[in-house]
């Protein structure tokens, strides 16, 4: 589940410093992405060329630096899905605790608004202090989550509470973190990604351009908020999203099979998938013959999924895709309304903007105001991470209004 992850680890300055880089390995070895970030001290017990190396990206060190982006605290601090310090000093600790942003780590954890695990590290003294366990009741109610310590023989020689956890239980922690804390945790979220396959013998078949890119972005980027995601996709060429439960199908019939029972307990729909909106009648028996010529195949058109969705909508938010060549407004409008839609995302379906097929899109999102936001070109993945922070607005105010 920690595959594609982003990890933000700070490093602080206390003698664990060097199984920071046991967690980078660790972290590494399960697909994460790491961006490592130290303070001043912690580049005395270890060097950022350790970390450089272990994850192949650049180590930030500098609130200003010159050499790194303009705002470093504020590009980092929306880069993870999860801030992880190992090992955390009581200053650190402290400094966090009252606010303080006096240097690149303590600037971007108060900047961020992902999750921050704490996996402390100190003298068993210094860990006991009332202060300290002040500063971590004060960063617990404000959302931190930790991983106690171990008991033991310290580095100073001093035997008690205050080791590094175990590599197994940060680990652990993360995990738990990733899933408990994100956005959308506790939602689920349906998405139909891909295209249908309409049989119409044993070889050959109606089908469509899409490539799932956008459904399976989504659901990548869903899951990394921490919602339960179900995935059903018709038949791509894509890995699948770590983290989500997959379903394949074949025909809208069957993408109709599996949505609907799931549809009731379901938070939110985001129906990507392009469903053949027709299907042959008949699939004939064997492979069709060459001759006698086919002039003509009778067709029968197919559920419409989200239509009936739409009619069934009870709590769930729906969001629709519609990929238009022409009027893209007026067709998105009317779309949504048809469908019973809080959101529609309206794609080029022609020409140089085409989003069939594409890595990248140029989209329309269409909310139940008829409010129209146009986003630029870019990679799918960007688009999904727009949507899904309307999404997030959506849920909030619904929360707000209950
Ligand atoms: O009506 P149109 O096909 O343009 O609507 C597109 C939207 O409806 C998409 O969100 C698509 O996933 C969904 N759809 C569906 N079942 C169909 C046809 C479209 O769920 N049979």
């Amino acid at each position: 589940m920690l595959k594609d992850r982003r990890v933000l680890l700070g490093v602080s300055g206390g003698i664990a410093a060097y199984k920071a880089a046991e967690i980078t390995r660790s972290l590494i070895r399960e697909n994460c992405q790491v961006t490592v970030v130290m303070t001043r001290n912690a580049c005395r017990f270890i060097t950022p060329l350790t970390f450089q190396a272990l994850t192949g990206r650049p180590v930030a060190t500098e609130l200003f630096s010159g050499t790194e982006a303009p705002v470093p605290h504020i590009s980092l601090a929306k880069w993870p899905d999860l801030i992880l310090l190992v090992p955390a000093t009581a200053d650190l600790l402290a400094r966090t605790a009252s606010g303080r942003a006096n240097d690149l780590l303590a600037a971007l954890i108060l900047a961020a608004e992902v999750p921050v695990l704490w996996a402390p590290a100190m003298n068993t003294h210094m860990w006991k202090n009332p202060l300290t366990q002040e500063n971590i009741k004060r960063l617990v109610a404000a959302g931190h989550a930790f991983v106690q310590p171990g008991t033991g023989e310290l580095a100073c020689g001093d035997i008690g509470e205050g080791r590094l956890a175990d590599n197994g239980e940060i680990l652990d922690a993360v995990r738990k973190v990733l899933i408990t804390k994100g956005k959308l945790s506790g939602y689920r979220i349906l998405i139909t990604a891909g295209p249908t396959r309409e049989p119409w013998d044993a070889i050959r078949f109606l089908s469509n351009r899409s490539s799932g890119r956008m459904g399976y972005a989504l659901a990548m980027e869903a899951g990394r908020r921490g919602a339960e995601v179900s995935l059903v996709s018709g038949p791509v060429n894509l890995a699948a999203p770590s983290g989500v439960r997959i379903v394949n199908v074949n025909t809208a019939r069957e993408m109709y099979d599996v949505v609907m029972p799931e549809f009731p307990e379901t938070d939110i729909v985001i129906a990507a998938a392009a469903v053949a909106d027709f299907r042959p009648a008949e699939i004939c028996q064997g492979k069709l013959k060459k001759y006698p010529a086919q002039s003509a195949i009778p067709l029968e058109q197919n559920p419409d999924i989200l239509m009936e969705m739409g009619r069934r909508k009870q709590k769930q938010i729906l969001v629709g895709f519609a990929a238009e060549t022409h009027n893209l407004v007026p067709a998105g409008i009317a779309k949504r309304k048809a469908k019973n839609l809080d959101l529609i995302i309206v794609n080029h379906a022609s020409g140089p903007e085409d989003a069939f097929g594409a890595e990248a899109a140029r989209v329309l999102l269409i909310d139940d105001s008829d409010a129209v936001r146009e986003l630029p070109r870019q990679d799918k993945h960007q688009t999904a991470a727009i949507i899904l922070d309307q999404l997030e607005e959506l849920l909030s105010a619904k929360q707000a209004k209950q």
